[in-house]
């Protein structure tokens, strides 16, 4: 059992206190498995981005505990005093929205990070440049962000939340801007990544048409996390060179 890639226990999260405490979150539990793509969803206001937000060290829990890669980095209160490189080393993060920056180009985009990191600029490059490969966009490269449409906009942040092979990606409805094609293309993608990387990836969604692609998944109402009674639901499709 030592083997999830995230593992949550009776993680709760408040904010605010008093007569304007809102209890976002309460004792909420789950596990991932290196490798498993979980879904997890719930109406607006439910939880979802607060779940992922703790899990991710962007924001403090109220209490309960969180372990990534068998290591216990939240308990109570945070093991480390650097969440940024805890963020760094462990996490990928895809967002509704890319946030890309703007005035640079997409592979300069996937490769900031590791050159931030202290990587050299040429094997930065060099993993960006294989991502967005990898990712069916090398063509785009040197293009800018602007030049890009969204669904390749939303490739290049899922390149740069790969770009230091983090063992999880938390994507908070990472479909939104996409149309169905897009969003199923996307989906493939992650799917392939899980498969290829062993990452541990949890996906927001609202989408209805990409709920039926997860093998597992979780629901929030009103803070109070439960996992969807599943009966063999569907394995991705498998899917080559997307
Ligand atoms: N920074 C904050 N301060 C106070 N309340 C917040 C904050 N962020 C979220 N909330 C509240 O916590 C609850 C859960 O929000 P959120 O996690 O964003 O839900 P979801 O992502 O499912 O829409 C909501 O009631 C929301 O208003
Ligand atoms: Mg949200």
């Amino acid at each position: 059992m030592g083997s999830a890639a995230i593992r949550v226990e009776n993680l709760s999260k408040t904010y605010g206190h008093g007569d304007s405490a809102v209890r976002a979150l309460k004792r909420a539990s789950l596990e991932v498995q290196p490798g498993e793509v979980v879904g997890l969803l719930g109406a607006s206001g439910s939880g979802k981005t607060t779940l992922l937000q703790c899990i991710g060290a962007i924001i403090d829990p109220s209490g309960g505990r969180i372990r990534l890669d068998g290591k216990t980095v939240y308990d109570n209160g945070w093991k480390t005093t650097d969440r940024r490189a805890l963020r760094r080393d462990h996490i990928g993060f895809i967002f509704q929205r890319p946030y890309l920056v703007p005035f640079l180009d997409a592979l300069e985009n996937v490769a900031l990070l590791p050159m931030l990191q202290g990587r050299s600029d040429a094997k930065a490059r060099r993993r960006a440049l294989e991502l967005l490969t990898r990712l069916g966009i090398a063509d785009r490269a040197t293009m800018r962000i602007e030049q890009l449409s969204g669904g390749q906009q939303q490739r290049v942040a899922i390149a740069r939340a790969l770009a230091n092979r983090p063992p999880v990606i938390l994507a908070d409805e990472p479909t939104a801007p996409l149309d169905s094609h897009r969003a199923l293309s996307v989906m493939s993608l992650l799917y392939e990544v899980a498969r290829d990387f062993g990452t541990a990836i949890i996906v927001v969604t609202h989408d209805e048409n990409i709920i039926p692609l997860f093998q597992r998944l979780y629901r929030l109402r009103d803070g109070v996390l439960r996992e969807e009674a599943g009966e063999g639901r569907p394995i991705f499709p498998e899917t080559r060179g997307v």
